[in-house]
């Protein structure tokens, strides 16, 4: 077991640190950044990508952040009509049209039984399936009609760490890819974008290099009465993410809120013991956030930067510096989300490969 780790104590802490080789296995072999073209080996025709008329991402837990993400690559970049969905929650309805839908499973393992009554759902109104995951010959790798590998490697850790990193990535491939076929991507902003993306794994290593960081501010604020996250566009479903962490390992309360929603009820919570940690990168409207910061802050609340600012205001307790990548940056950024729900859970001794109540796959709806 303790070979299996490779020297660490627990599989998530080796998992954040596989997220550099992650990504490259997840970018190799299949994009040219010259000529801003992806290979995917999809058996999407030109005519049908053109033909899309909406995309319909459903997914779980941390799988339905990335398709958070995705879904603002895809709006901008592939100008298609996008709509995320809960798996759980979601119904083809029947005034769409199945024949220009696509619908896109996003799901690590491959099983999660939601994901997949929703993919048969979609399927069986007519719609065209593509899933984008982690383990081939997986049920849903089996059943879409085409599948996208994001070949992060075995994750152990039931919190979802490198694959979330590995999914946006693939994505945000498919991106490029949709935009170019649809031809409302140029060949000079796919190469803008693939030239950010294979910066990421770089990217990514600062961070764990800056990680003596994160622990000591995890230790300062390992007792606080809750934690939230806050971000705009890009760093929303980060946010999310971030929260979803923290609370799965640490059994903390935690939050992720769209940065513009705490005047509107989450600001009661804010106290000078409720830390807040906000996204302020490349694509999240940071300066808006920061005015959100201003008020958590006025009420005595501790502020957390994660920022790729060059000049970061001097309103934050502590600055976590992100590279600049572009709009790839809160993915990175929340690199420094994985490893403080690491050390808040490792302060405070919890069982972090195995949480209580949770399994890495769930096969019951
Ligand atoms: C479980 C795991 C989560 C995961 C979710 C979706 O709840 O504990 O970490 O994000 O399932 O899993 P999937 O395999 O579909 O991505």
């Amino acid at each position: 077991d303790a070979a299996e780790k490779g020297g660490y104590e627990h599989y998530m802490r080796k998992e954040i640190h596989e997220q550099p080789h992650a990504v490259r296995q997840a970018l190799s072999g299949r994009i040219d950044e010259f000529a801003g073209t992806v290979d995917l080996d999809l058996s999407l025709s030109d005519e049908y990508c053109k033909s899309i008329d909406e995309i319909q991402i459903i997914a779980c837990g941390t799988s339905y952040y990335a398709g958070l993400y995705a879904a603002e690559l895809l709006e901008q970049y592939a100008d298609i009509r996008i709509s995320v969905h809960i798996a759980s929650e979601y119904e083809f309805r029947a005034n769409r049209d199945p024949w220009r839908t696509l619908v896109i499973a996003v799901t690590q393992s491959g099983e999660t039984a939601d994901t997949l009554r929703a993919l048969r759902k979609a399927d069986g109104a007519g719609a065209r399936t593509l899933a984008v995951t982690n383990t081939v010959g997986s049920t849903m790798a089996r059943e879409a009609d085409d599948t996208v590998y994001i070949r992060s490697g075995p994750e152990i850790g039931v919190a979802a760490t490198k694959t979330f990193a590995s999914q946006v990535i693939t994505l945000a491939l498919l991106t490029v890819y949709l935009g170019r076929q649809r031809n409302v991507l140029s060949s000079s902003e796919a190469s803008t974008i693939l030239n950010e993306v294979s910066e990421v794994p770089g990217a990514i290593q600062q961070v764990l290099d800056a990680e003596s960081v994160v622990h000591e501010t995890a230790k300062e604020f390992a007792d606080s009465d809750a934690y939230f996250f806050i971000g705009r566009r890009f760093g929303y479903p980060v946010a999310l993410e971030g929260a979803l962490k923290l609370k799965e390992i640490s059994y903390e309360h935690a939050e992720g809120f769209a940065s513009g929603e705490l005047k509107h009820g989450p600001l009661a919570l804010v106290t000078e013991n409720t830390p807040v940690l906000a996204i302020l990168t490349e694509g999240t409207s940071a300066d808006e956030t920061l005015h959100n910061v201003k008020e958590v802050e006025s009420r005595g609340a501790p502020a957390i930067g994660v920022s790729s600012e060059t000049d970061p205001n001097p309103v934050f307790d502590t600055v976590f510096e992100v590279p600049k990548v572009g709009l790839m940056e809160p993915v990175v950024a929340n690199v420094y989300l994985q490893l403080f729900a690491y050390h808040v859970a490792s302060q405070k001794d919890r069982s972090i490969d195995k949480p209580r109540n949770l399994a890495k796959s769930v096969t019951v709806e």
